[in-house]
């Protein structure tokens, strides 16, 4: 039985274009462990969408003069754009606009009405009498509590990245006047939360050990904090209403909206294939394990708001539930550029479409996946970029493919040589490549950890660097053609492997290196293995696969970001 894997990804807000700290943060580790899994055998679904709803578009809209719906519009084709050109592969990458999904919304929140686990509250919330409106979360600036920033928002401060009530902020204020709202009573929907501590510590106690420590910790830390019911309605316009008649005047709001998100993106994924029975395969049989990748801001929205609704829509009862609860949520920490936190309001970010424009995807990739933000925060610079590019993806895999297949093609009419008999080296270098290598990478994918699977993928490389210095075919060749053929036959053997072991990471240079080396068609569909390469298999004059950048090149981008002038 293949297994069968659910992956979910966090949504993006449609309110502006990507940037590297999304990437970073949560597309490239799940599209990465995805395309491990495909080439496995394994049944995946990867789905997320743009998230349409809620004050980030609105004031998106407000600032630039447009309707909520242009907004969505524009950045949601901007994604899909980014997603194609990175080779983010999806299954489905949809929105929360479409009917598919409000019908979802509306049957979870539905039955948790029904049964009590939604009911209604009145509370305080923050109004605005000049505006003569109710202000949610990003409609409130004020100080940070934890970094005394002053610019924190109601819901989050984009300094120290903590999440917030607008009633944490110190010194209030409203977003469109300036003028400090009052508290004013109105009535919201409420996710009985409390309700679900004791099940939510019985899950994460049992199931949560193979969580990264982070996670993990956070998430018991707010079980001790103890859970207290949560508003999952806001007085806003724009955003899936309330299936109810006569609160017109609200919508659901984000966390229980947009998480609602995977249920609703695997039944339209089903839908659109035909089998509309097919996404109960991923979320009603125990067996499919369900990844979150998210980045460290929406950590508690997975660990615990979303787990306790499917409990909740899924008559959980002593660790059973209708609906798969999370396996896994490897959520990573944060990007920083230039040692400065990024801030998009301040322009302080490198933008997906834009790095397009001029580098190569995979060169984006493996640097972000070098350095992916695992297990502590990390700074992207430019002169790391370069140096990565340089030292590691051209010097040490790009050459290696370069100068063997060149050295071949040129001396062995075009045609992978024939091996004559191994040596010691030749049979341990051969046994790392067709064995270990793959091994170490699957191990390391499947515990999510990138960045260590990525370093045994590029030891390999390094391994065979240094057996090619030792063998040494271009001074063989003279006096020893069997000798150089065999060494050229095994450093070929270790380009087949490096092809598979990178294709998670790099997907775009390893199907180039699959023609490189006389193969046609996909290379996926040989799967998570060393393809062999025949002796005699012709292959064309190879070509770089990667492109060296000029040391000058992070000094212009530093001078471009800090000039501000790199368009939004
Ligand atoms: N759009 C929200 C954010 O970017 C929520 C993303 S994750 C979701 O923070 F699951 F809630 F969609
Ligand atoms: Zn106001």
């Amino acid at each position: 039985m293949p297994e069968r894997i659910f992956i979910g990804v966090a949504w993006p807000y449609a309110n502006g274009p990507l940037h590297l700290g999304h990437i970073a943060g949560c597309y490239l580790p799940a599209d990465i462990f995805a395309r491990y899994h495909r080439l496995k055998g394994s049944e995946v679904l990867m789905v997320s969408g743009s998230d349409q709803h809620g004050t980030p578009i609105t004031i998106r809209a407000e600032q630039d003069g447009v309707s909520p719906q242009e907004v969505v519009d524009k950045y949601h084709a901007s994604f899909l754009d980014s997603w194609e050109r990175l080779g983010i592969s999806w299954d489905l990458y949809t929105s929360t606009g479409t009917e598919n999904h409000r019908e979802v919304v509306h049957r979870i929140f539905t039955k948790l009405l029904r049964q009590g686990d939604i009911y209604k509250r009145s509370g305080a919330m923050p109004y605005c009498t000049k505006d003569r409106r109710f202000l949610s979360d990003r409609y409130i600036l004020g100080t940070c509590p934890f970094c005394g920033s002053e610019k924190a928002r109601g819901d989050q401060c984009e300094k120290c990245g903590r999440t917030l009530n607008p009633q944490d902020l110190m010194d209030w204020k409203c977003r469109l006047c300036g003028n400090a709202p009052e508290l004013r009573e109105s009535e919201q929907f409420t996710l009985r939360l409390g309700a679900y501590q004791a099940k939510l510590e019985e899950w994460i106690g049992a199931r949560s050990e193979h969580w990264r420590p982070n996670v993990r910790n956070f998430t018991r830390q707010w079980l001790a904090d103890g859970l207290r019911d949560r508003d999952i309605t806001r007085n806003i316009s724009w955003g899936v209403p309330i299936p109810l008649r006569g609160y017109d005047d609200r919508r659901i709001y984000v966390w229980f909206e947009a998480v609602s998100g995977y249920l609703s993106a695997a039944v339209e994924w089903a839908e659109r294939r035909g089998e509309p029975d097919k996404w109960r395969d991923f979320w009603q049989n125990p067996a499919c394990r369900a990844y979150y990748f998210i980045g460290k801001d929406n950590i508690p929205f997975h660990t615990i708001i979303w787990p306790a609704m499917l409990m909740a829509y899924g008559d959980y009862d002593s660790g059973h539930s209708r609906y798969n609860l999370p396996y896994d949520v490897p959520a990573n920490e944060f990007l920083s550029l230039e040692g400065r936190k990024l801030s998009t309001s301040e322009n302080w970010a490198v933008w997906v479409p834009d790095f397009l424009d001029r580098y190569d995807p995979d060169a984006l990739r493996y640097l972000l996946a070098a350095g992916m933000p695992e297990t502590s925060d990390a700074d992207f610079t430019w002169k790391e970029f370069v140096r990565r590019n340089n030292d590691e993806l051209v010097a040490t895999y790009g050459n290696l493919v370069h100068r063997v297949l060149s050295f071949t093609h040129r001396n062995f009419d075009g045609r992978v040589p024939a091996p004559g008999p191994l040596d010691a080296d030749d049979s341990e270098l051969l046994r790392r490549a067709q064995e270990r290598t793959l091994a170490e990478v699957g191990a390391g994918l499947e515990a999510c950890s990138f960045r260590a699977a990525l370093g045994a993928a590029m030891g390999l490389a390094q391994a065979a660097n240094r057996y090619l210095d030792l063998k040494a075919p271009w001074k063989t060749l003279k006096e020893d053609r069997q000798r150089t053929a065999t060494t050229l036959w095994i450093a070929i053997s270790v380009l087949s492997a490096l092809k598979t072991a990178l294709a998670p990471f790099l997907p775009f240079s390893s199907q180039k290196l699959h023609t490189l080396l006389g193969f046609s068609g996909p290379m996926q569909q040989h799967g998570w293995k060393v393809l062999p390469v025949p002796a005699g298999q012709p292959f064309p004059p190879p070509a770089p696969l990667f492109v060296k950048l000029e040391d000058k090149v992070a000094g212009e981008e530093m001078a471009l970001l800090e000039a501000g002038r790199v368009k939004v």
